[in-house]
């Protein structure tokens, strides 16, 4: 009679000596294949006499299961390690500049949040972040918004689900809560911050995409008035564009987070089809909203409304970038058309500076 305590110990080992998926697949078929030594084994099972069957049946059962067991736990770590051997041998270095065969290009809005950063690193400002899904308590309640205001019906949002530690998530329909980030993180003035990046809102067509791109800016400190936001409009304005000449118009606005609201037009001359430039003409580009931060979202982050006071401004980025490079559909940003990408991207290693040029 076989001894089954050995035989075991054989094909466990066997198992565990196979290298690869293969060299495991041809011990299964040795041990349990039809005419493998398991199922050879167990094939002996009808010759046994009812009393040798009750004795030898579990020993073999327990045999096939131990065998079964040690092939799929072998198999497993067999998958893991081939994984791990072609992650590793299939890493990229994304640090290395791309290869001028491949023909990568940077894409309009990363070129533009390159270009507005540059802009407000010279003014002083330095970039703040925060992430896309966000706290409902710094997209809204943070910003004077309470639940049940109305004021939450402005913005179509994207509600997250509710978290486990009941907290409620939304996906950030500006980036007006960085404000609130910036403002819990320096925990004291003076503040100079830009956050440029994604925001998103229930709104698709020609002229909206449900997800787009936003700059904030936040200025806070003592003295702080609408002079400093129009000349910061300003200057960023004619840094952006890169014409000296431009005509800024604020129209009084509504924001629950500012007081007063204003919102920036700039104007503009469409009338030659395919064209537009700025400084002329008797359209206006609409630019984004802005105020002087109202004295409850400072008190809500913890600072002295009473000495100190500050400027906040949230353009669109992807309106600007359209005008700026003429690019006439906001979808078309986001198809991941190479076609596309080809004709309006923007060669990797040309970064944009100040004095090396934003655009060239
Ligand atoms: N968050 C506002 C919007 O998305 C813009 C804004 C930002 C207004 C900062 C005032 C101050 O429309």
């Amino acid at each position: 009679m076989t001894d089954i305590a050995s035989l075991q110990s054989q094909i466990l080992a066997d198992i565990a000596a196979a290298g690869d998926e293969t060299a495991l697949d041809a011990v299964r078929v040795a041990t349990l294949g039809k005419k493998g030594s398991v199922s050879a084994l167990l094939a002996t099972m009808g010759k046994l006499s009812p009393e040798e069957r009750k004795v030898q049946g579990p020993l073999f059962n327990g045999l096939k299961d131990a065998v079964a067991e040690a092939i799929a736990v072998r198999k497993a770590e067999l998958a893991d390690a081939a994984l791990d051997a072609r992650l590793a041998s299939e890493t990229v270095d994304v640090t290395l500049p791309p290869a001028p065969e491949n023909g990568g290009t940077v894409h309009p809005i990363s070129q533009v949040l390159e270009e507005i950063t540059a802009i407000f690193a010279d003014l002083g400002f330095a970039v703040a972040e925060g992430p896309d899904v966000e706290f409902d308590d710094y997209n809204f309640t943070k910003l004077n918004i309470p639940p049940d205001h109305p004021a939450r019906q402005m913005q179509d949002t994207f509600y997250v689900s509710p978290q486990a530690d009941g907290s409620s998530h939304v996906l950030r329909t500006h980036t007006s809560p960085v404000q609130v980030r910036a403002m819990l993180a320096a925990g004291k003035p003076p503040i100079r911050v830009i956050s440029p990046g994604r925001t998103y809102r229930v709104d698709s067509d020609a002229t909206h995409s449900p997800m787009f791109h936003q700059v904030e800016a936040l200025v806070v400190d003592e003295g702080i008035h609408l002079g400093h936001l129009k000349w910061t409009v300003e200057e960023f304005c004619k840094a952006f564009f890169e014409i000296d000449q431009i005509e800024l118009r604020a129209r009084p606005s509504f924001f629950p987070f500012t007081e007063p609201s204003l919102e920036w037009d700039m104007r503009c001359d469409r009338s030659v089809p395919g064209q537009i430039r700025f400084g002329t003409g008797n359209d206006w580009l609409e630019l984004g909203g802005s105020g002087m931060v109202h004295r409850k979202v400072l008190e809500n982050c913890g600072f002295d409304a009473q000495k100190y006071t500050g400027f906040a401004f949230g353009f669109g980025l992807d309106r600007m970038a359209m005008l700026k490079y003429g690019i006439p559909d906001i979808r078309s940003f986001f198809e991941s058309d190479l076609r596309w990408l080809r004709h309006y991207g923007f060669a990797a290693l040309d970064i944009p500076t100040l004095d090396g040029g934003l655009s060239k």
